[in-house]
């Protein structure tokens, strides 16, 4: 996937399916250029001989396709900037999965839009509880449903376009305070610490 916010998407997606009432969502970004995505909730989890085998791609629960590649992929795209993923799970339970990516290592993508992953995960689960928290070196940027639920009220629905639009701009103004360049090309020229 050519960013990183496809690929929290798509885990992210795992979460709901496994019908998760609540999901957290945090990344970490140390002045090292190391990022950590964590991802927990409080779905169905797998139990212990599946999760051994979730990040081969011949592991899927799925019933359209024969094979699952979220895991697989992500996975893959830590691994190839010298990170790691790794998933704790238990049945009944819930999940927790954390991937580390080196950001200035030349393979690994580009952030994407946080912001429109995140909205698009509560517009299509409105009723999910959601906490979201990206902090790097130079601030945060955080949300959370029930924080939303306080200030909107029982009768608007985190589905409605205009909620979907306020998060984007929420979100995006405080991403772009927070954002490191992390690129290759600026740690080349100095430009990150
Ligand atoms: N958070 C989770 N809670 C419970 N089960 C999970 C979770 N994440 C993944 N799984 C299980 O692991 C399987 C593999 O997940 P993966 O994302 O790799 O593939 P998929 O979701 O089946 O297909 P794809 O992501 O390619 O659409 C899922 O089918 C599901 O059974
Ligand atoms: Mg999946």
């Amino acid at each position: 996937m050519k960013e990183l916010s496809l690929h929290l998407l798509d885990v992210a997606k795992n979460s709901v399916a496994a019908g998760a009432k609540h999901v957290s969502i945090t990344l970490d970004e140390d002045g090292d250029g190391w990022l950590t995505i964590a991802i927990a909730d409080d779905g169905r989890g797998m139990a212990p001989e599946f999760l051994a085998q979730v990040t081969d791609p011949f592991t899927t629960t799925r019933t359209t396709r024969k094979v699952g590649l979220g895991l697989p992929l992500l996975r893959l795209t830590a691994e190839q900037t010298g990170g790691s993923l790794s998933i704790d799970s238990t049945l009944g339970v819930g999940t927790t999965l954390t991937a580390r990516f080196q950001r200035r290592h030349l393979d690994c993508p580009p952030l994407g839009d946080l912001p429109g992953a995140v909205a698009l995960l509560i517009q299509g689960s409105p009723d999910m509880e959601l906490t979201y928290r990206h902090t790097t070196p130079r601030g945060e940027a955080a949300l959370s449903t029930a924080e939303l639920r306080d200030i909107l009220g029982d009768d608007v629905s985190l589905a409605e376009p205009e909620v979907f639009a306020w998060i984007q701009d929420y979100l995006t103004e405080q991403e772009n305070e927070a954002a490191v360049d992390a690129s290759p090309a600026a740690v080349s020229e100095g430009e990150v610490q």
